[in-house]
């Protein structure tokens, strides 16, 4: 009896002293198990699955759902940032976030890339201090204190930008947190106003001289000078001059923005060169001659033909021609042809004229600019001819070089390809 009572016991003991094994195993398993949950990461990616729905399966079990909950939410929040730092990066305007001290917390490359800064570089400084931007500051300041988005077009080195200054505060003070600055390069704007500004101002201007001399005349001859026949026809020449030039002028603004406008179809085919050449010397060999200057091509066997719209290309050598016989005054024009490196073809209209002085050559091509105006218009220029070549020449894909040396003369070349 006795035996079987301490057998009884030390079943019971061996049981529990299993049990307690297992207990305190399962017990090393989920704290091994809760350590990988704090430390995040990896850790959250262990799972517990075990039969039973009670005691530390269930714990476990719980620890899981908690696991996989927390690593949906870290996956939401990783892809959250992912998004932001994307549209951040890729975002052309420049945008600065700096807190309620104006001191950087985060900006973008584009401006990095606009203000010429390295975000390490900067970063925890205060902004207006770390960037050139003239009126910086006080815009900050004006934000900050009237708590209302401000903006102003600043001036940074040679560029202008649009600053935009919105605070704003923390969610759960509501007190003034710091304020998002967006900056925008506006310069390319200022530029087209600008141009735009002085192409009205231009075209005014040219348009009010034969005006004002048309009306000159005019009012001559009404005082009594229409009596006198002599000077009736003179008068009247001149008038015809006036309104000769007015009309030209017209014909190249009409040109010109039907260019711009894109309502001018190109259809190329192929032209002989030495065909086109010759078609357009022609049409100045008169006047080549009354100057006694010679006028003559030079197309390489090399380059026989190209791809041109002819009436557009008719134009494009016209309009150089032209300019070539007009500024040459001794030696002559040579229209040279040669089949170019990356090119099907080169062609240089080449002068012995007065040149342009180097400062003055970036600017060929303006509208109405113009070396020496009053000589131009003499000539019957408009100040546009180089503009509407540029734009022709833009037109139909190719690219044009104008090389000049004052005393000596220019050489205009096309690179057709
Ligand atoms: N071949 C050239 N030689 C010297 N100057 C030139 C030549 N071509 C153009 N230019 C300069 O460029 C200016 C602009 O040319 P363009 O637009 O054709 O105007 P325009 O011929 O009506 O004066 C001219 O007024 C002249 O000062
Ligand atoms: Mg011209």
């Amino acid at each position: 009896m006795m035996i079987i009572f301490i057998a009884l016991i030390s079943l019971v003991l061996a049981v529990l002293a299993v049990r307690g094994i297992l207990l305190y195993r399962r017990f090393l398993e989920l704290n091994e198990f809760v350590e990988g949950l704090a430390k995040g990461g990896e850790g959250l990616g262990r799972r517990y699955y075990l039969k039973g729905k009670r005691g530390f399966s269930k714990v476990l079990y719980n620890l899981s759902v908690l696991a996989a909950n927390l690593q949906e939410q870290n996956r939401e929040n990783e892809a959250c940032k992912n998004r932001l730092s994307v549209l951040l990066k890729h975002i052309p305007d420049g945008i600065a976030l700096i807190d309620s001290r104006g001191r950087i917390r985060s900006l973008n490359p584009a401006l990095e890339n606009l203000l010429y800064l390295r975000s390490h570089a900067i970063s925890g400084k205060g902004l207006a201090e770390s960037v050139n931007v003239t009126g910086l500051g006080e815009l900050l300041s004006r934000a900050r204190v009237s708590n209302t988005e401000s903006k102003e077009t600043l001036a940074f080195n040679s560029k202008f930008l649009e600053v935009t200054a919105t605070p704003f505060a923390d969610v759960e003070t509501s007190q003034y947190a710091g304020q998002v600055v967006l900056f925008r390069d506006v310069t390319a704007d200022r530029r087209i106003d600008e141009i735009r500004k002085d192409f009205v101002a231009n075209v005014s201007h040219e348009l009010k001289t034969p005006v004002t001399a048309i009306k000159g005349y005019v009012d001559t001859l009404l005082e009594g000078a229409m009596d006198d026949r002599e000077d009736l026809s003179r008068f009247l020449n001149v008038i015809n001059f006036q309104v000769g030039r007015m009309e030209q002028i017209i014909k190249d603004l009409i040109e010109l923005s039907k260019i711009e406008f894109g309502a001018m179809t190109i259809e190329k085919k192929n032209v002989v060169l030495s065909d086109m050449v010759g078609k357009v010397i022609a049409l100045y060999e008169e006047k080549a001659k009354a100057k006694g200057i010679f006028l003559r091509p030079d197309i390489s066997e090399d380059c026989p033909s190209v791809q041109a719209d002819p009436g557009v290309f008719t134009h494009i050598l016209s309009n150089l021609l032209d300019n070539a016989v007009k500024y040459t005054d001794s030696g002559g024009v040579v229209v040279r042809a040669r089949e170019g490196e990356n090119y099907s073809c080169v062609l240089v209209v080449q002068d012995t004229g007065i040149g342009v002085p180097k400062k003055f050559v970036p600017r060929l091509g303006e509208r109405f600019f113009r070396v020496d105006p009053s000589r131009s218009r003499e000539l019957g220029g408009t100040g546009l001819g180089l503009a509407i070549v540029k734009h022709l020449v833009m037109a139909m894909g190719w690219k044009m070089h104008i090389d000049s040396d004052p005393g000596k003369g220019t050489s205009v070349r096309i690179y057709i390809n």
